[in-house]
């Protein structure tokens, strides 16, 4: 049984003050809450604040980016060391932003995601395809794709260590969200692919989230889908209330 797990992505949001605000809302509510794994993931600068808040309760702590290298000359980046020390156990990797925004490639996701994995922390490794994309009839082939280089060289442990998340670049920050349908369809796809890379029982296991516009109204639907487990919630997790409601429809 896969566990459903529900990541807050906060982007380029709240001050250490609001994220502070945010997280005691979401104490006050999720601090014992078993039944769904939840993560949030805090700009670097509220990573301290929010990693002190959350000690000691079920909510766990991720990060939103690293770098691949372990330390060394690399102005404005932050390591998987420096992310242990704060008690980061998620880190996203390769999201659609950052891939169109600062030219991530599968090949640079693919080195993050075995820094990450040397480091022991979890990625949350993240494709989708454009609108563009979609309209030419190309899911199949970019998600494909995506997978096979982001996880290149993983071994079967490894990627049962990681979490996959599927966030239709068309749907994320726009309201328009995948069909519980659509969702279901690419990541069905996605445990194809990942049989063929590993086997089975690995991509059966693997947890694949749905990312792009989730709200309180659609999650339940989506999560109920067989091979969506969970969801990666940008604009919505940042309203405590949104948020919470969004954890509870994954139950
Ligand atoms: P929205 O939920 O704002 O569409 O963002 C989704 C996302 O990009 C999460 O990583």
């Amino acid at each position: 049984m896969r566990k459903k797990i529900v990541a807050g992505n906060w982007k380029m949001n709240m001050t250490t003050a609001e994220a502070a605000a945010l997280v005691n809302t979401l104490k006050a509510d999720l601090a014992n809450f078993r039944e769904v794994e939840v993560v949030v993931c805090p700009p670097f600068t509220a990573l301290s604040t929010v990693s002190e808040l959350v000690h000691n309760t079920h909510i766990d702590l991720g990060a939103q980016n690293m770098h691949w290298e372990k330390n060394g000359a690399f102005t404005g980046e932050i390591c998987a060391s420096m992310l242990r020390e704060l008690y980061c156990h998620y880190v996203i990797l390769g999201h659609s932003e950052r891939r169109q925004y600062f030219g991530e490639t599968d090949a640079i996701v693919n080195r993050k995601t075995k820094a990450a994995l040397a480091a022991s922390l979890h990625p949350i490794v993240c494709v989708g395809e454009t609108l563009q994309e979609r309209e030419a009839g190309k899911v199949e082939e970019v998600i494909t794709t995506q997978v096979k280089g982001s996880l290149a060289g993983l071994s079967a442990k490894e990627v049962l260590e990681s979490v996959i998340a599927y966030e239709p670049v068309w749907a994320i920050g726009t309201g328009k969200t995948a069909t519980s349908d659509q969702a279901q369809e690419v990541h069905a796809l996605i445990r194809n692919v990942l049989t063929g890379m590993f086997d089975a029982t690995v991509a059966q296991s693997v947890r694949i989230q749905y990312g792009g516009s989730v709200k309180p109204a659609n999650a339940k639907e989506l999560f109920s889908m067989p091979d969506i487990d969970g969801g990666l919630i940008g604009g919505a997790a940042l309203d405590a209330k949104s948020f919470i409601d969004i954890v509870r429809a994954a139950v």
